[in-house]
């Protein structure tokens, strides 16, 4: 069972930059009162990603889908962005093996492309053409400029390398009914999964937003839903103690407003560095509001960092330990790997790490996280830690649900809405009046005189 040590988040250890009992108390009624008004929107059928829980039929859809497929590929390509990737990339990372023993274990590969970058993409495309490869398009609104040029480009490719048989190498995620990406996919025949529309992008790794890219590169996705399932109920049923999500929330939210406006996210385990990535595009997309639900500006949100234990303690951990004092840690724990892997005794000449021998490496690996845990309060810095028993899809299903949950109630804290992104559109629609789309000519205009403003500003300085 996940476990959360939020002693040295507490003035009783690290004294005044800590919180108080009664201040942690008060947030977390508040909490506890926004957990009770998610419950009933869910027993209504609102809350759509714990809903999508309750669904059998969309697992057993991916795991049809993907089943043809086993032996037969050697990667798999997503096309997809932001919501629409970093579930299924922190999947693959967390409980695939790497790459290269993936080859090894004749299990297709995953490659992400969310990303526009013409080299890169080039790159991977060497590679996938070259193999037997399957692609997912993957896009709730089907309209995201990156993947719709992305498909363009793959269009022409698919052809050229598969001609008429380009259909078997194509999938498609995305609404149900709406939107250009559908309409594709029934011009052509193609296999199209649906993402429910009551769930949003970056809540969409348990649909087959992120399930059916795990389905095909062999991921437990029973265990997934078991897990998040299991989640579920310690958060809306915690038996006389706050639950997980809504102490979460009280914690990273409090923190914020006592100036803690950086939440770093360190998980002391390689393959859940991804995890990192994936929060912080739902923490900071979620809660990053200059509005509340009543109108008045609130500038909610505190700013996710991505951190990695223990290679930070050799980078940002100096940092943290002594600089601005502006953020909370939450790391995270894996109690027990798979491979543990014992220090054996020294050969000759590397006598003096005899004090290591004999220890494995997972243990200093947690021994590291309790002792730069320990050395932030000391200095006052506060900090969290999540465990997990061990990696594996049940325990990975939980970490999702917990921490889509504890943003969705610390957005009932802020006050704001945690399932819109009103910030991202006006950058969209400059790039769609940059690159000449139709209707958004008068965006064009605002921008060009806006360019033309403050050319004194660019170095190097144009020569008069
Ligand atoms: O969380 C979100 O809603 C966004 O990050 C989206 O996932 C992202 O913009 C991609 O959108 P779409 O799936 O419509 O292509």
């Amino acid at each position: 069972m996940i476990k959360i040590d939020y002693r040295f988040a507490m003035r009783d250890l690290i004294k005044k930059s800590g919180l108080g009992k009664n201040e942690l108390a008060a947030v977390l009624k508040k909490a506890r009162s926004v957990r009770n008004g998610l419950a009933k929107e869910k027993n209504s059928g609102l809350l759509g990603f714990a809903q999508v829980l309750a669904d059998r039929q969309m697992v057993s859809d991916c795991l049809g889908f993907a089943q043809p497929f086993q032996g037969k590929i050697q990667n798999i390509v997503v096309l997809g962005i932001g919501g629409s990737a970093l579930g299924a990339r922190t999947l693959a990372s967390a409980l695939r093996p790497s790459r290269e023993l993936e080859l090894k274990e004749g299990r297709p590969r995953l490659f992400v492309c969310d990303n526009l970058d013409p080299d890169w993409l080039t790159d991977i495309f060497a590679i996938v053409f070259s193999e037997p490869s399957l692609f997912l398009v993957i896009s709730k609104s089907g309209a995201t400029a990156e993947i719709a040029s992305q498909l363009l480009y793959l269009m022409t490719r698919l052809k050229e390398a598969y001609s008429d048989g380009w259909r078997q190498h194509l999938a498609v995620v995305t609404d149900p009914e709406k939107g250009l990406l559908r309409g594709f996919a029934r011009q052509h025949n193609l296999v199209c999964l649906p993402i429910p529309p009551s769930v949003g992008g970056r809540y969409s790794v348990l649909t087959p937003v992120g399930l059916l890219p795990a389905a095909l590169i062999g991921i437990d996705l029973e265990g997934l839903i078991q897990g998040a399932r299991e989640m579920d109920e310690i958060c809306f049923h915690p038996r006389n103690q706050p639950g997980p999500a809504e102490l979460l929330a009280a914690i990273f939210y409090r923190f914020a407003h006592k100036g803690r406006k950086n939440l770093v996210m360190m998980p002391y385990s390689s393959k859940l560095a991804d995890f990192s990535e994936w929060f912080a595009q739902l923490w900071a997309e979620s809660l990053g509001k200059k509005t509340g639900l009543d109108g008045k500006q609130v500038r909610a949100g505190s700013t996710p960092v991505r951190a990695l234990g223990a290679t930070d303690q050799h980078s940002q951990i100096q940092l943290y330990l002594e600089g601005p004092e502006d953020k909370l840690v939450c790391f995270l724990q894996v109690e027990k790997f798979t491979e543990e892997l014992e220090i054996p005794a020294p050969v000759k000449g590397l006598k003096e790490l005899k004090w290591l021998s004999g220890h494995t490496i997972a243990e200093l690996l947690n021994t590291e996280l309790f002792a730069t845990s320990a050395s932030l309060a000391r200095a006052g810095q506060p900090s969290l830690t999540i465990s997990i028993p061990k990696l594996d899809a049940r325990s990975l299903g939980g970490l999702f649900y917990l921490f889509e949950l504890a943003t969705v109630i610390a957005g009932g804290l802020w006050n704001v809405n945690p399932f819109d992104q009103p910030g991202v559109e006006l950058g969209k629609q400059y790039t769609s009046a940059l690159m000449g789309r139709k209707g958004f000519e008068k965006k064009k205009k605002e921008l060009e005189s806006f360019r033309k403003k403050g050319k004194n500003f660019i170095w190097p300085a144009k020569k008069k």
